[in-house]
């Protein structure tokens, strides 16, 4: 395994459609192997294959229970409801922005090995399939943002604002 590196909003792979993969060989699993470790060392959340610079329908999602999903192929077959949230990428280092997406999404996809599967997910999960699955298609979470993008020290100061708040409203009603 290696890692491999993670290209930056402006690189012209992140906005290439990619081809779906064919051969479950141990190419493809050389790759999801990487992207793993990637993934690992970058501490992020998904990652998919356009961002290590390889066009293929291929994404590392972290499911609910904090496994990490092999997504080959995927397809998103079913959404229910709504989020908003704050959301990054590991293309896009330092910034985030808010985000609607739906609040349950289920996946069709492929396995390392060509096996077709369903997972489903809600929260963070739930987003990250939509957000990893479009960059499978060559677009950015900053597409979709409402408003401005942040950056980590904002958002912090907005969530410590956010929790004070809710304290003064807490001693308020005690
Ligand atoms: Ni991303």
């Amino acid at each position: 395994m290696a890692t491999r590196k993670i290209l930056e909003r402006g690189d012209e792979a992140l906005g290439k459609v990619c081809r779906p993969v064919t051969q479950f060989d141990d190419r493809l699993h050389q790759l999801l192997d990487d992207m793993r470790e990637t993934l690992a060392q970058a501490n992020g959340y998904g990652l998919a294959a356009p961002q290590v610079g390889i066009l293929r329908r291929v994404c590392l999602v972290t499911a609910s229970d904090e496994t990490v999903l092999e997504l080959v192929n995927p397809e998103i077959v079913e959404t229910e409801g709504e989020q908003t949230g704050y959301e990054g990428c590991l293309s896009v280092p330092g910034l985030y922005g808010a985000v609607t997406r739906p609040a349950r999404v289920k996946v069709r996809a492929q396995d390392r090995n060509g096996k077709t599967f369903e997972a489903e997910d809600v929260e963070m999960s739930a987003r990250c399939f939509c957000h990893e699955i479009e960059h499978l298609d060559g677009h950015l979470f900053t597409e979709r943002v409402e408003g401005r993008l942040y950056t980590e020290e904002e958002i912090d100061a907005m969530r410590e604002e956010q929790q004070e708040s809710g304290r003064k409203k807490g001693r308020g009603r005690k």
